[in-house]
């Protein structure tokens, strides 16, 4: 049984862990301030906010997360705000209401819940970091612009203190439902031999959709998240590790320190919902051929460390894809930890994400770039590319084409020529493949425009049709 602090009060969930906290919310507890958009973590309308051990306040999608997964920690939904803010509406609802940032309220609570949270961080707030927070809130009736003003009128401080939460339970049983939490790699493993079935679930951002969309309920789930050696940020003088089970927001600081324009691609990754939910290691385990992370991570020639019963293993994830959907891991390993190498003297890395929309969604095509120059030219080159076959995958020739050149614009057009010897791109409702073949070759004339060209740094938006062959 799962155990948390729900809007102030100690709760014993009556339901399998495996339950969406959306399902569990409205048809359990009545508790229906928080709505069903769209059952897959891109509206919104489902935000409610966990406040974790760290005392953080994070808006999550209650579509996506399960009910095990709020195990030991503080739930607070739109219901639980006023009593929250000392019995006074908060001001964040009072602006929406007087400034029309309402109309038929469907999104409301989840807008609220967001802002909420938005309120809680530490940051400053500003239209970005409104803009930002919001990402993963959609409304068909406001035009947005009101909510904006809502929430910078409201000010939007701090309220709620954290209660304490109860201790985690390792294991949740309900019914013929186990959802495991294990809080050690030797646990993981052990419990990982004995249910070689059970859904080995990190944040759930991608799984949580079997459950909330296909209605699939798993009879066991072997969940990462409390599992110490996954959870854990290391530094060395050479490397930054991430532990698999990190997420997005806890990795982001070290991350946009490392490779700030990595960085940049992790906050254009979903919304701060799913980005407070979802882990790189999901990311890498899920072998999406249009997962943002992985060309990243293959450019940057990092690491997986995999651990099984046996021992450990360390693989570079350019080896990890070995088809669609498909990877180098074993039935009993885990991916325990992605080490990441820090920018050698010289080298240069971006990455860029295109896709139909800007916020919260999916790569059409992904390019990541590490590029080390000397004297003008191109001593190395790491390419890689998302959306442009069955995997993510290098682009070696398009690096042989670079190896040596003077790094000019005449380069930048070779490399995208070669591009053809590299990928056969398919066409499907995210792109064609001719389509996907010239936004490739048009980001190398992009990487050069930011690293070489007069002016520096480029908005691509800005760039005319003709500049962009
Ligand atoms: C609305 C929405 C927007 C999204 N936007 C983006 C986006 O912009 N870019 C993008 O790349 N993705 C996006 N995603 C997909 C998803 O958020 C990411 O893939 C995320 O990183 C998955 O991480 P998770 O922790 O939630 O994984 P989970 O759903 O928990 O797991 C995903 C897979 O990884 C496996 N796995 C998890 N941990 C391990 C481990 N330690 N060892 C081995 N296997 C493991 C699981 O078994 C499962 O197969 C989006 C998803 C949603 C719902
Ligand atoms: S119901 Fe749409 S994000 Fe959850
Ligand atoms: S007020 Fe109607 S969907 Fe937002």
């Amino acid at each position: 049984m799962s155990r948390f602090v729900l809007n102030g009060v100690l709760h014993r969930a009556e339901a399998p862990g495996s339950m969406t906290m959306l399902d569990y919310l409205r048809t359990r507890l009545q508790l229906t301030a928080a709505k069903e958009g769209c059952a897959e973590g891109d509206c919104g309308a489902c935000t409610i906010i966990r406040v974790g051990s760290s005392g953080r306040h994070e808006a999550v999608n209650a579509c996506l997360m399960l009910v095990g997964q709020a195990d030991g920690a503080e739930i607070l939904t739109v219901e639980g705000l006023e009593s929250a803010n000392g019995g006074r509406i908060t001001p964040v609802q009072e602006e929406m209401a007087r400034l029309g940032g309402t109309q038929c309220g469907f999104c409301t609570p989840g807008f609220i819940a967001a802002l909420v949270a938005l309120g809680h961080d530490a940051g400053p707030l500003t239209d970005d970091t409104i803009h930002e927070a919001l990402a993963g809130n959609l409304c068909r009736c406001t035009g947005y612009r009101p909510i904006v003003d809502a929430a910078r009128e409201a000010g939007l401080s701090p309220f709620h203190q954290p209660a304490r939460p109860p201790e985690p339970t390792p294991a949740q049983r309900h019914g013929g439902h186990a959802f495991f939490a294990p809080t050690s790699l030797a646990e993981l493993l052990a419990l990982r031999a004995e249910h070689p079935d059970a859904m080995l679930l990190a944040g759930g951002t991608d799984l949580g959709l079997d459950v909330s969309k296909e209605r699939r309920q798993p009879p066991s789930v072997l969940h990462t998240a409390r599992v110490r050696e996954l959870c854990a940020v290391e530094e060395a003088s050479d490397s930054v590790t991430f532990g698999a089970a990190v997420t997005y927001t806890e990795a982001l600081p070290a991350l946009e320190a490392l490779y700030p324009s990595f960085g940049h691609i992790v906050r254009r990754l979903g919304s701060r919902q799913i980005r407070n939910l979802g882990t790189i290691g999901g990311n890498i385990g899920n072998a999406s051929p249009i997962g943002d992370t992985p060309p990243c991570l293959i450019a940057l020639d990092a690491t997986l460390v995999v651990s099984s019963p046996g021992g450990e293993r360390e693989i570079p994830i350019e080896d990890f894809f070995v088809g669609y959907r498909r990877t180098a891991l074993g039935r009993d390993e885990v991916i325990r930890a992605i080490r990441l190498p820090k920018p050698a003297p010289g080298e240069i890395f971006r990455a860029y994400k295109v896709s139909k929309r800007y916020d919260q969604d999916i790569s059409t095509v992904i390019g990541a770039y590490r590029i080390t120059l000397d004297g003008g030219a191109v001593a190395a080159a790491r390419i890689a590319y998302g959306g442009m076959a069955a995997v993510p995958a290098r682009a070696r020739r398009a690096e042989d084409a670079l190896h040596g050149m003077a790094w000019s614009e005449a380069a930048a057009l070779g490399a995208g020529a070669a591009l053809a010897g590299d990928f056969r791109p398919i066409t499907d409702h995210r792109g064609s493949a001719a389509y996907r073949m010239r936004v490739a070759a048009n980001l190398l004339v992009r990487l050069w425009r930011d690293t070489a060209a007069p002016g520096g740094e480029t908005d691509v938006m800005a760039l005319g049709a003709a500049e962009l062959r």
